[in-house]
């Protein structure tokens, strides 16, 4: 049940100039946590309770209150949080359920794993997140869930989507899985809808150390019913009484989590100053800046900016040390695997407009004033400013 994610291990390889500043930088923060993670993992280890042990009930514990939700239910990465919360809420064939074409592939993976209907509906040009206006034109008598993706770390418009999911008893899923720590009207995203899906896979705000997921809601029937999605449907050993899967959190990426989540706040405020300190730097460009929606607390898992001379600069960044990664180059409804559903060019046009002009710029706590400015300084450059 992994995504395929061959794609998303950061080692940039390049023969070009050495790196300034590298896209990403994991093995800082391991450097910062070594001895507290390795004393983590001894535990675990020696303690022997290796699946579903002590640090997963704790962890499930920390992220619900962390969250502002009353259950959580860790499973074995984002994705399958989003497949369990579908099959949760007993989406099946016959079922439509809306989602976004620029994001990650996982929302519309699990929909089809349901075997119901991928509908997408199209983003807003600024904050590249899911447009309520375009999922009213999108919602049918079939309509059973909509998943808004909070992207790069801020929350889609919740209130207009619960507005008209609400009366025609829609379940609203959210993937959170780029906005962990973020708030909408002071409400910590996942607590908001029906369920809420975090990744922690390791690029994430909060990443483990391989992969890890967790299903968070206020409603202790789909609780006890994940919980027992993950361990083959069963409650009692050897007694199945759903359909399930075998999709648990590890225990030792729940102790190393835990390690963690203390921090996430603290990473959290540190990737919104740099945000800042680029944006600052960024002033009269020719580029569009990330801009944060009214309502939302922005935790920036993702800075990008726009611009039409998008490629153009990207390759003048990596000669200068600064690689780069573009996403998402190519909106799901242009993906092949999703040929089948029909849609063509043109059919969702902010999603394409945005493909094309995005580029995601380093973005991680760790980085450094310089680091950030010498990245502003490049792109002041090719502009001639
Ligand atoms: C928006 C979004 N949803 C879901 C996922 C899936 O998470 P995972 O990689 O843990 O399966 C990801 C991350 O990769 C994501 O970015």
């Amino acid at each position: 049940m992994r995504a395929h994610k061959s794609e998303r291990h950061f080692t940039i390889q390049t023969s070009q100039p050495p790196v300034q500043v590298p896209f990403l930088n994991l093995a800082a923060q391991y450097a910062a946590l070594k001895d507290e993670t390795l004393q983590a993992v001894e535990k675990v280890l020696a303690g022997a309770h290796y699946i579903l042990g002590p640090n997963v009930a704790a962890f499930e514990q920390e992220i619900a209150t962390y969250t502002g939700a009353r259950f959580g239910i860790g499973v074995n990465s984002g994705s399958d949080a989003l497949t369990l919360a579908l099959r949760a809420l007993e989406i099946g064939p016959g079922d439509e359920v809306i989602t976004t074409p620029f994001t990650y592939i996982a929302p519309a993976e699990s929909i089809h794993q349901m075997g119901a209907k991928i509908v997408f509906a199209d983003i807003n040009p600024r904050t590249f997140l899911i447009d309520p206006q375009a999922v009213a034109k999108k919602t049918s008598a079939r309509t059973k869930a909509i998943i808004p993706v909070h992207l790069f770390g801020q929350a889609a418009s919740m209130d207009e989507l619960q507005a008209l999911a609400k009366p025609r008893g829609i379940h609203l899923v959210e993937d959170c899985a780029q906005a962990v720590g973020s708030t909408y009207l002071g409400r910590g995203v996942g607590s908001i809808g029906r369920l809420g899906c975090f990744s922690f896979y390791p690029t994430k705000n909060l990443g483990a150390d391989g992969d890890g997921g967790m299903v968070v809601t206020n409603d202790e029937a789909l609780a006890k019913k994940l919980k027992m999605l993950r361990v083959h449907g069963i409650e009692r050993r050897y007694y199945h009484d759903l359909h399930g899967y075998n999709s648990r959190l590890d225990e030792l990426q729940a102790a190393i989590l835990r390690v963690k989540l203390p921090r996430l706040n603290g990473w959290n405020a540190r990737r919104a100053t740099i945000a800042a300190r680029y944006s600052a730097g960024f002033a009269g460009l020719p580029i569009e800046l990330p801009v944060t929606a009214p309502g939302n607390s922005h935790v920036f898992h993702v800075y990008a900016i726009l611009s039409d001379l998008r490629d153009e600069l990207q390759k003048f960044l990596t000669d200068r040390g600064v690689p780069t990664l573009i996403y998402y180059p190519q909106p799901l409804h242009r993906q092949k695997v999703y040929e089948d559903l029909g849609y063509s060019e043109g059919d969702f046009p902010v999603a394409e407009a945005v493909s094309r002009r995005i580029l995601p710029l380093p973005m991680y706590p760790e980085l450094t004033d310089e680091q950030v400015d010498y990245v502003a300084t490049r792109v002041r450059e090719f502009f001639g400013k």
